[in-house]
């Protein structure tokens, strides 16, 4: 099949959120340590009326309902999640009830773990069935779903939650660049989830930060080469040059500015002529430094982050605002990045555009992959259809209700004593969810869940 890739997308993230900076002070942190230190500004959250399996439900009938998709369309539904609910059964068998009623029971694909990676993991895999001699022609569907919280801390500011749905096909407007992938995959205990009766990671988080910036490292270093080799535009010089996004996966939004700063630190010493009084400017004294020393290196940071501004506000910036507003999602966090650009600007300006993407998660797998926009922006045209069915998602983020730190506070309290409980009657709010929201109802004595829809 020829340009395989995305069809059509769909995000849904909770009804309410948490402020930041009224975080900080609920907690006693400095001000701006949430906001501008780890550049969040508002936090969502679920009550116990959401769970994983609602999350996905929610996010997959929006795309279905809004591309007018029939579900006998789908020939693989895959999902990525590193919120488990059971240990054998998946979330993609309970996403099976949405199909009941076509009759459509002959779908491949099941849940793929692995910290925020299960996502792209499912990605790739939904890429290979419709490249592979399996494929019988129809969509495959993948979906990313989480529920990002964490224990009481200094962690718990960058929590989030959230899912998205990617419809892929052949013809597709956003198309996968063939032969460029990097991968990079490491045993390391950075972020864990070893307590089965908790909701909570356990989390080293200043290992974290350097696993993901050496993973960045890595990935960076094959997919430049690959790029190269493929005569990729622009990837003679600066790799930085031939995208013109670079979306990460963000656990907070500094971290992905640090990591632009990180990519034109790879560039820089990658060149052998590096141009110092150019793009390189200040930047002599780093000359022959080992990346591996650089991690917490605070003057090179800035250094860097000072000579990458103008790459960043261009080619990243734009795509951070749903991590800003929503915080990590986990799995669909790259993939709400990759949304957060789609809808930032005049479409226009997207047609022919190249996308390089940066997906992390901890333990850890980690890869870079780009996608290409099509060049076809007429009101008939698959981009435009695309384009069109995400711009709610500014009015939707915008509509969300507000609460309280303290509110926040009881309801993570409530969530953390009544994880897993059987019987269950969940207590939170269904008037506050979004319309068309499917919410957990109810979980019987045998732990069986049931969901219904607002
Ligand atoms: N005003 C402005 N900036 C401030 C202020 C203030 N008042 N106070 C602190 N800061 C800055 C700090 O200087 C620091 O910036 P820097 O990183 O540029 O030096 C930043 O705010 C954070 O402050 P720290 O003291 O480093 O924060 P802390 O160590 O308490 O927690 C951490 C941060 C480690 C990210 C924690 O929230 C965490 O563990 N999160 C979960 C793990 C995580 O997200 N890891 C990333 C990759 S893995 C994944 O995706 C889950």
């Amino acid at each position: 099949p020829d340009d395989v890739g995305i069809l059509a997308l769909e995000v849904y993230f909770p009804s309410e959120y948490v402020d930041q900076s009224e975080l900080e002070q609920f907690d006693g942190v400095s001000t701006g340590k949430y906001t501008i230190g780890l550049g969040q500004d508002k936090m969502g959250f679920c009550s116990d009326r959401e769970d994983v399996n609602s999350l996905c439900l929610t996010v997959v009938q929006k795309l279905m309902e809004r591309h007018q998709i029939p579900y006998t369309a789908i020939g693989r539904l895959e999902v990525g999640t590193e919120t488990i609910l059971d240990k054998s059964k998946s979330t993609k068998t309970v996403l099976m009830q949405l199909f009941e009623n076509s009759g459509n029971t002959s779908i491949e694909g099941i849940d793929t773990t692995n910290a925020c990676y299960g996502g792209t993991a499912a990605l790739f895999n939904a890429i290979h069935w419709i490249e592979s001699s399996a494929w019988d022609g129809r969509f495959a569907l993948v979906v990313a779903g989480d529920i990002a919280v964490y224990a009481t801390g200094n962690a718990r500011c960058t929590g989030g939650a959230g899912a998205v749905a990617i419809l892929l096909g052949s013809n597709a407007p956003l198309i996968f660049d063939r032969g460029l992938r990097a991968t990079h995959m490491q045993h390391v205990y950075d972020f864990y989830k070893p307590n089965m009766a908790s909701e909570y990671p356990v989390v080293d988080g200043k290992l974290s930060i350097e696993c993901y910036l050496h993973a960045l490292d890595k990935c960076y270093e094959i997919f430049s080469s690959k790029a190269k080799t493929a005569g990729i535009k622009g990837s003679s010089g600066s790799l930085l040059d031939c995208a013109d996004a670079f979306v990460f996966h963000s656990p907070y939004c500094k971290l992905v500015r640090k990591s632009v700063g990180r990519l034109m630190l790879n560039d820089f010493l990658q060149d052998p002529n590096p141009d110092l009084i150019g793009r390189y400017s200040g930047l002599e004294p780093y000359k022959g430094i080992r990346l591996e020393d650089t991690y917490f290196n605070k003057d090179l940071e800035t250094a860097f982050m000072t000579a990458s501004k103008d790459i960043f506000e261009k080619k990243t910036k734009p795509s951070i605002y749903m991590a800003n507003q929503v915080g990590n999602m986990y799995t669909p966090s790259v993939f709400g990045g990759l949304i957060s650009y789609l809808v930032s600007g005049n479409a226009q300006d997207l047609a022919g555009k190249r996308v390089v993407l940066f997906s992390y998660g901890s333990g850890l797998a980690s890869s870079m992959y780009s996608l290409h926009i099509s060049d076809d922006l007429s009101t008939t045209s698959p981009l435009h259809k695309l384009l069109n069915n995400l711009s709610d998602v500014k009015t939707r983020l915008e509509s969300r209700r507000k609460v309280a730190p303290k509110e926040f506070d009881r309801v993570m309290k409530l969530r953390e004593e009544t994880h897993n409980k059987a019987p269950y009657c969940p207590v939170g709010s269904v008037d506050i969810l979004f319309p068309g929201t499917w919410y957990l109802a109810g979980v019987d004595s045998m732990h069986r869940r049931k969901y219904e829809r607002k």
